[in-house]
């Protein structure tokens, strides 16, 4: 006969589980999770652990109210009941992809195409989207700029930029950031690299030079705070004003500083837009209409995407290493 333990354990499903913000997520049984009106179960192939993903299951993230415990993931790779290999978002909270099985919207779930790599796909979608929607958005509707300057250009998000900015047309990538393997990576998709020291004056000098002239016309943020006053101020300097280019700049992330200082000056001088792109600024039509473009670019392989996985019991690990610069961290079954 059936004890209740059984009954439990087959009404569970084996998951990555945060309790509080600032613990690391464990791997255990969590009650399964249901496919109600407008969703289906799916099981898990990939996921990637973002640095959204992990504000977000914190409820760090603005998107987000933080609620525990929580299956954190906010999409992934999966396999349909019938075998189809699709892209998906999470389920409504607490149920994340991070989960042998996902509740996966029907709103929000894509087909891979054939050939990809499953893990390129979970790995890449979240960071390479965030340049491809302002570099898509600023080419149709003022052609390809000619110049790209990314700031945090050693982050996965910007080696994605990088080869999306080549890709969409741009002439010139000029990337700035720390790390020496990071900086490496994107020259060797023909970026223009330069290093940051954390010295505003010395950071701007280093951003004005690398630019030598020329006005980007979008500059993609990853990082903000002290960075962006650098290239406020290498923007704002008698060399970078060239006439009749405008410049849009993006602000996308920030892991540098939640505040940057804006120069009058430099709104008054220079043809520039300062706007942000994420959840909320952008319109979730034109994320839907672009998340296929995207995932064919990362099946075919023009798109690179350097990634490392673990399997999902060692989520605790996983978590840990994803706080590391590097290739993404995705996760798998067991
Ligand atoms: N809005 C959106 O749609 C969207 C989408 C995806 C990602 N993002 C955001 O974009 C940012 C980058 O994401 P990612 O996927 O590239 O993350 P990642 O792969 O983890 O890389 C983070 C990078 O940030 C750099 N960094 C951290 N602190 C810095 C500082 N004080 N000065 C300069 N560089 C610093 C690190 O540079 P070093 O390695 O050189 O130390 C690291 O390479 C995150 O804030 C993420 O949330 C936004």
């Amino acid at each position: 006969m059936e004890s209740l333990n059984d009954v439990k354990l087959e009404l569970s499903v084996k998951a990555a589980i945060l309790r509080s913000a600032d613990s690391i997520p464990v791997y255990g049984d969590f009650a399964e999770p249901d496919a109600d009106e407008g969703s289906q179960i799916v099981d898990l192939v990939a996921a990637g652990i973002h640095q959204v993903t992990r504000s977000a299951a914190t409820g760090r993230h603005y998107s987000q109210a933080g609620v525990f415990p929580v299956i954190p993931g906010l999409n992934a790779v999966a396999r349909t009941a019938d075998g189809q290999l699709v892209f998906t978002a999470s389920g409504r909270p607490p149920y994340g992809t991070f989960a042998e099985r996902i509740a996966s919207p029907d709103a929000m779930r894509f087909a891979v195409p054939q050939g990809a790599q499953p893990e390129a796909v979970a790995a890449g979608i979240n960071p390479g989207m965030a340049s491809w929607l302002p570099l898509t958005a600023r080419r149709a509707e003022a052609g390809a700029p000619l110049t790209v300057l990314i700031l945090g250009v050693t982050g996965v998000a910007g080696y994605l930029a990088a080869q999306n900015a080549r890709l969409l047309g741009a002439a010139r990538v000029v990337g700035a950031g720390r790390s020496e393997p990071g900086l490496a990576r994107a020259a060797a998709v023909g970026t223009q690299t330069l290093s940051l020291t954390g010295d505003l004056a010395a950071d701007a000098a280093a951003i004005a030079a690398a630019l030598d002239g020329d006005t980007p016309g979008l500059v993609l943020d990853f990082v903000w705070g002290p960075v962006a006053e650098s290239a406020f101020a290498a923007l704002g300097s008698p060399a970078g004003g060239e006439e009749g280019v405008s410049t849009s700049y993006v602000q996308i992330g920030a892991l540098a500083g939640l505040t940057a200082a804006v120069p009058a000056t430099l709104l008054r001088s220079r043809k520039i837009t300062i706007s942000g792109s994420g959840l909320g600024s952008v319109p979730a039509a034109a994320i839907k209409a672009q998340i296929p473009v995207y995932l064919g670019l990362i099946a075919d392989g023009t798109i690179q995407v350097p990634f490392r996985t673990f399997p999902l019991s060692q989520v605790a690990a996983a978590w840990t290493a994803s706080m590391q610069s590097g290739p993404r961290v995705v996760l798998v079954p067991d």
